[in-house]
C-alpha cells in the first residue's frame, strides 16, 4: 500500500515526546513490511541544516490562508527504503525556536500554524503524483485533515487517526480557528468539528476517521470514561466500533544496551558488568558520589501534570533521610523545574535535577538506574518504561493505560515479573512502592532476576505494525 503518515513531530528532526520516536518507528516498519511510506511533517528551524540530504521538492502547496493564497513548499529527503520524508516548507509558520511555544507560553498563531499544515496534507494527498492508499494522522495537530479530505470534492482515501493524548485536544474559538479552515458552516455543528462552541482539532479527527486507535488497549478502554475522557468520553463511545487500542512497540535499534552510540558501556543479559559501569559513570557526570551500591532512581520527562512529578517530590522528601540516589532529567512547568532544583540545592549528595532536553543523557540514564519511576495520572502509553525494561532498569509505574499494559508485578506473575506496580495516584503509595525497590535491591537473586525478565521482554514493531496493517486493510476494503 502507500501510505501517508502526517504528525507535527518526527524523529531524528523534531521531538517533545513519544509522538515522535512512535511515528518515526511506525514509518520504518511499515516501509520494512515492503508498503510505499510517506510521512508529512513541518520543516521547523535547524533540520535542513543538520540534514544535509534535505532538497526541495519542486512542488508548490498552494491554499487559501485568511482570504488569500499562502504557498509554500514542500522539502524531501528519502530515508530509508520505501520511506520518504516530506517536510512542509513554511518559514513563516515554522521556522522558530521551539516547536510549540516559547517560555511556557504556546504560540499565540498555533491553530493557524496546524490548519496551514493540514491542508497542505490534504493539498499533497491530492495533487502529488504519489498517491495514498490510506492517510493516517497523529494527534490534533493533524486533526483537520480527515475533515479536509471528507469535503473536499474528489474520491480521497480513507483516513486513520491515532490519539497519542487526548488531554491535548487543541481546542480554539472560532474565531482563531475554524474561520481559517475553509471547510462548508456545514461542518460546524455537533457531529462535526464543533465541540462546546469552538473547533476541537482531536474531535474533529475522531468524528471523520474511517478508524480511531490509540497507543495502547487499556487506554483506549479508559478513555471511554469520564474519568479519563477529557470529555471528549462522549464522541469516543459513540465512535467504539472504529477504535482499537494498539500497543506501541519499541526501535530497538535506538534502544538497545548492545550497540547503542550514546552509552559508554554495552552490556547484555549475559554479560551485566558494563550496567555497573554505566552506573559508575552517570553518577560522575552528574556530580553525585560514585557508589555502585547505592539504589539509583532516575527518570527523563516532560514536567506535566500527567506525569505525576509532583507526587515523585513528595515521595522524594519521604526516602531522602535514607542512603538512595535520585535523578531527573525534563522540562515544562516552571513551578515544577523550580521544586526539582530546590530538592537538588537541598540534597546536593542525593539529588541531581537536569532541567532540558538531552537526548543522549536520557539514554545513560536509561542504563546507568536501577529504577525508573513513571507514577503517571494516566498514560496513554509511555515508551520510557519499555525502554527501562530493554536497559535492566526496573520500571516503578503505576497501574494506568500503556504502563500497565507494559510492566509486570510480581503479585500478577511471579515467575516472569519486570517492574513494581501500585494503583492510587498519591505520594503515599508511591512511596511505599519505591521502598518495595529498596527491598528489592537488597535481595539480590530477586533482582537479578527481575532485571533478566526485564531485558527479555519484547515490545518489537513487528506485532504492533501488524495490527496497524490490520487496521489499514479494515478501512480500505
Ligand atoms: P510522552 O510522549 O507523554 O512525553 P513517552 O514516554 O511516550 O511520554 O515518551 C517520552 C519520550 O521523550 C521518551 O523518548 C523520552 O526519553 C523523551 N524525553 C522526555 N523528556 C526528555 C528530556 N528532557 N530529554 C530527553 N528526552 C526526553
Ligand atoms: C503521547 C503519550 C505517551 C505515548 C506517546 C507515543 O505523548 O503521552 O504515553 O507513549 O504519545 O504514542
Amino acid at each position: 500500500m502507500n501510505i501517508l503518515l502526517a504528525t507535527a513531530e518526527l524523529h531524528p528532526f523534531s521531538k517533545t515526546g513519544g509522538l515522535a520516536d512512535m511515528v518515526a518507528a511506525l514509518g520504518k516498519s511499515l516501509a520494512a513490511e515492503g508498503h510505499e511510506v510517506g510521512i508529512m511533517t513541518p520543516l521547523y528551524h535547524g533540520i535542513r541544516e543538520r540534514f544535509e540530504k534535505i532538497e526541495d521538492l519542486g512542488y508548490e502547496v498552494n491554499v487559501p490562508m485568511n482570504g488569500t493564497m499562502a504557498s509554500g513548499g514542500i522539502a524531501v529527503l528519502k530515508f530509508k527504503k520505501n520511506l520518504t520524508i516530506y517536510f512542509v516548507d513554511q518559514p513563516a509558520y515554522y521556522d522558530r525556536p521551539a516547536l510549540y511555544g516559547e517560555n511556557n507560553e504556546e504560540y499565540p498563531d498555533n491553530p493557524e500554524r496546524f490548519i496551514y499544515f493540514s491542508k497542505a496534507v490534504a493539498h499533497f494527498a491530492r495533487y502529488y503524483h504519489w498517491r495514498p492508499d490510506v492517510v493516517h494522522v497523529h494527534d490534533w495537530q493533524a486533526g483537520l485533515v480527515p475533515p479536509m479530505l471528507r469535503h473536499a470534492d474528489w474520491d480521497a482515501p480513507p483516513c486513520v487517526m491515532t490519539i497519542h493524548n487526548l488531554a491535548y485536544p487543541g481546542h480554539y474559538s472560532r474565531e482563531r480557528s475554524f474561520d481559517l479552515t475553509n471547510l462548508p458552516e456545514s461542518a460546524f455543528q455537533m457531529h462535526g468539528v464543533e465541540f462546546n462552541g469552538g473547533l476541537n482539532f482531536l474531535k474533529s479527527g475522531i468524528v471523520y476517521s474511517d478508524a480511531i486507535t490509540t497507543v495502547s488497549p487499556r487506554y483506549a478502554r479508559e478513555i471511554c470514561t469520564e474519568e479519563y475522557g477529557c470529555s471528549l468520553d462522549g464522541v469516543l463511545r459513540d465512535r467504539v466500533d472504529r477504535m482499537t487500542g494498539i500497543l506501541n512497540g519499541v526501535d530497538y535499534e535506538e534502544w538497545n544496551t548492545t550497540k547503542n552510540i550514546h552509552l559508554h558501556h554495552h552490556y547484555s543479559v549475559r554479560s551485566m558488568r558494563g550496567k555497573a559501569m554505566n552506573k559508575i559513570e552517570l553518577q560522575h557526570e552528574l556530580g553525585l558520589p560514585p557508589n555502585p551500591d547505592v539504589p539509583f532512581f532516575g527518570t527523563v520527562t516532560r514536567l506535566a501534570d500527567q506525569k505525576g512529578v509532583d507526587i515523585i517530590i513528595g515521595a522524594l522528601e519521604e526516602l531522602l533521610h535514607r542512603d538512595i540516589q535520585f535523578v531527573l532529567l525534563g522540562s515544562g512547568d516552571p513551578a515544577i523545574q523550580a521544586a526539582y532544583l530546590d530538592l537538588q540545592a537541598r540534597f546536593p549528595d542525593k539529588v541531581c535535577s537536569r532541567i532540558g532536553f538531552d537526548l543522549a543523557l536520557s539514554h545513560r540514564i536509561e542504563a546507568g538506574c536501577d529504577f525508573f519511576l513513571m507514577p503517571s495520572r494516566f498514560e496513554p502509553c509511555g515508551l520510557n518504561q519499555m525502554y527501562s525494561l530493554r536497559f535492566g532498569t526496573i520500571p516503578i509505574v503505576r497501574r494506568t493505560g500503556g504502563l500497565d499494559d507494559s510492566v509486570i508485578d510480581i503479585r500478577e506473575d511471579a515467575d516472569n515479573a519486570n517492574g513494581i506496580k501500585f494503583n492510587e495516584f498519591s505520594v503515599g503509595a508511591l512511596s511505599k512502592a519505591m521502598k518495595k525497590a529498596l527491598a528489592l535491591f537488597e535481595h539480590k537473586d530477586l533482582f537479578q532476576q527481575m532485571r533478566k525478565n526485564a531485558m527479555n521482554a519484547d515490545f518489537s514493531w513487528d506485532r504492533t505494525c501488524r495490527e496497524y496493517n490490520e487496521v489499514y486493510e479494515r478501512v480500505c476494503a
